[in-house]
């Protein structure tokens, strides 16, 4: 174990379980935040929510190479520890557990956890393997990490519902089940989500960027304003992402928030989850929002 601005690190499973069984044998409860590093404001208020829950915090750092298809960033996701440390000292976590790829896959990635229902669409359909290596990874942190609760951000929405999924449908998770927790998507003040893949984004591309997320709120105002069809919404979305020509759309959808399905029209009580993945220069800008359908 070292030590670096006072919080510990902690880079093998092993060390990982005696550090759980102190704490466990101080009584205390264990939440956690599995990342990829590179934290923001974002993974800041996961942490500090966290440790308003629980005595103990741990913040996992492993940029996972079994969720990156061939041709994504895995080679370029950004990486500094020094800078993430900080970050999780600020916002108040107890350590942090930094595993080798040799160590989360000791005899290299051998067997995946794949999910139904949830994967198929969306992020699924552009990045087929992306949800078995998170549904994999993220069973493996919770092997080591064995928290009580774990934090995620609803600006990855489609993964936090197979994560959700799979620990509901683990028979691992039924007999020590890790409660999954969903805070809101944290922003830039002109709306842009908060996502460690920003960095890459050049000084004109982050001033066209904030348009996805306004695309979002004139369909979120549509709805308000009596809007239930689907078709009307998407085409909403498209229009305005269509004003910017740097833009190339993956998707710009309005489904139901549960199944990530399509309904031709949206009817009281359902909740609509209104998604945009959009490529702008050599970035991938993912956002969403959730509107609950009144009236
Ligand atoms: O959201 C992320 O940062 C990753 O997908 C996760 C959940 C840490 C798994 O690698």
């Amino acid at each position: 174990m070292s030590i670096k601005r006072d919080i510990p690190v902690i880079t093998t499973v092993a060390e990982m379980h005696a550090w759980v069984a102190n704490q466990r044998s101080l009584g205390h409860t264990i939440g956690c935040i599995p990342t990829m590093g590179y934290l923001h404001d974002g993974h800041a208020s996961l942490i500090r929510e966290a440790s308003a829950r629980h005595q103990s915090v741990v913040i996992s750092i492993f940029v996972n190479p079994t969720q990156f298809g061939p041709s994504e960033d895995f080679e370029r996701y950004p990486r500094d520890l020094d800078r993430d440390l900080s970050v999780v000292a600020e916002a108040d976590g107890s350590i942090v557990f930094a595993p080798t790829v040799d160590e989360m896959y000791p005899n290299g990635p051998q067997s995946t956890i794949h999910v139904d229902g949830v994967t198929e669409m969306l992020e699924g359909a552009l990045r087929p393997t992306h949800f078995d290596g998170v549904a994999t990874v993220v069973s493996l942190l919770f092997e080591a990490m064995l928290p009580d609760e774990a934090f995620f951000g609803q600006k990855d929405l489609q993964q936090t519902l197979v994560i959700r999924r799979m620990v509901e449908s683990s028979p691992i998770a039924a007999v020590r089940r890790v409660k999954i927790t969903i805070m809101p998507t944290q922003r830039e003040a002109d709306g842009l989500a908060r996502s460690s893949r920003n960095v890459y984004l050049t000084k004109e591309e982050r001033a066209l960027a904030p348009a996805i997320h306004q695309a979002l709120i004139a369909a979120v105002n549509a709805i308000t304003s009596g809007e239930r069809s689907r078709e009307v919404l998407e085409a909403l979305m498209l229009r305005k992402l269509q004003t910017v020509d740097r833009f190339t759309i993956d998707y710009a959808v309005a489904v139901d928030a549960q199944t990530l399905l399509p309904k031709e029209t949206y009817d009281q009580d359902d909740t609509v989850a209104l998604c945009i993945a959009a490529r702008i220069g050599r970035t991938r800008l993912i956002d969403n929002e959730l509107i609950g359908v009144t009236g």
